[in-house]
């Protein structure tokens, strides 16, 4: 097994941006509400905090993250979007094609990407994401964003708990030395790469190649109600075109909706 605490410099030397402020923390509840507790209005864009493990990891529609110490990478990054929060889930696609490369990169085998924001190697869930942000009532622009990405570097040492076993896997088999912080960097400057041109969607074409929720039989779940479908398509925002049994179609967003595939 690596060390345990995340080497700082052997993240930042591999950084394309060197004026980025890192801070990396031991144990910490969840990187992205510590992040947003520490912003101000001097909070740079592109700041990092990345911890070794979280104590109440936050997932998507209010799930927990197991965030074991030594095995994985917690990481959020504070973002200024100059775009409508409408448009919040291309940073969330962006950043999972960001994981894929970077995983890829480093050895792991081929990554995907389950709609919308989970990667998956060995068809096991290695990262999950997490995109909140915080809206200027005034003109409804984003005020900041805060992308959060969690990665299963490595199995945790005790395993997957009896919950997460079935889905969840890891993107090593092998704890190399300074995988987690070599990991850290890759996803970093992939992920800024493509956010500095969020507009050209560079991601996308990549994205949808990656997208394994086409094509498949879902569960639509919305609030208590959970509707069978077939996910036809990926519009170039990221919205899933579904089609009901009853031949109806509806261009699904992200939002409070997520969609199962079936077994
Ligand atoms: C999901 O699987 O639904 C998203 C999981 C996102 C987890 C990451 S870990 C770093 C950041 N801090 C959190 O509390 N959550 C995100």
């Amino acid at each position: 097994m690596s060390e345990i605490s995340l080497s700082a410099h052997k993240i930042t030397d591999r950084l394309a941006k060197k004026e980025i402020k890192i801070t990396i923390l031991e144990t910490v509840d969840s990187t992205n509400t510590y992040l947003k507790k520490s912003i101000t209005d001097a909070s740079l864009e592109g700041e990092v905090v990345i911890a070794a493990s979280q104590s109440a990891g936050r997932g998507r529609l209010g799930r927990s993250f197991y965030s074991p110490n030594g095995s994985g990478i917690y990481m959020s990054i504070l973002l200024r979007p100059q775009f409508s929060p409408e448009k919040a889930v291309l940073i969330t696609a962006a950043a999972a094609v960001a994981v894929c490369e970077a995983c890829e990169s480093l050895g792991s085998k081929r990554a995907e990407i389950k709609w919308v924001n989970d990667v998956y190697i060995n068809s096991k869930k290695v990262c999950g994401i997490l995109t909140e942000g915080a809206i200027n009532p005034e003109n409804s622009n984003f005020e900041y964003a805060i992308l959060g990405i969690g990665v299963n570097v490595f199995a945790p040492e005790d395993g997957f708990g009896a919950d997460l076993r079935e889905i969840a896997g890891a993107a090593f088999s092998d704890p190399e030395p300074y995988l987690r912080e070599r990991l850290c960097a890759e996803i970093i400057n992939r992920f800024m790469d493509y956010y500095s041109s969020i507009r050209n969607k560079d991601f996308l074409v990549e994205y949808k190649k990656r997208c394994f929720t086409v094509g498949k039989m879902v569960t639509v779940i919305s609030g208590d109600s959970a509707t069978d479908a077939t996910a036809i398509a990926l519009d170039d925002d990221c919205r899933m075109l579904v089609e009901y049994p009853d031949g109806e179609r509806e261009y699904i967003a992200s939002g409070e909706i997520s969609i199962k595939p079936k077994k």
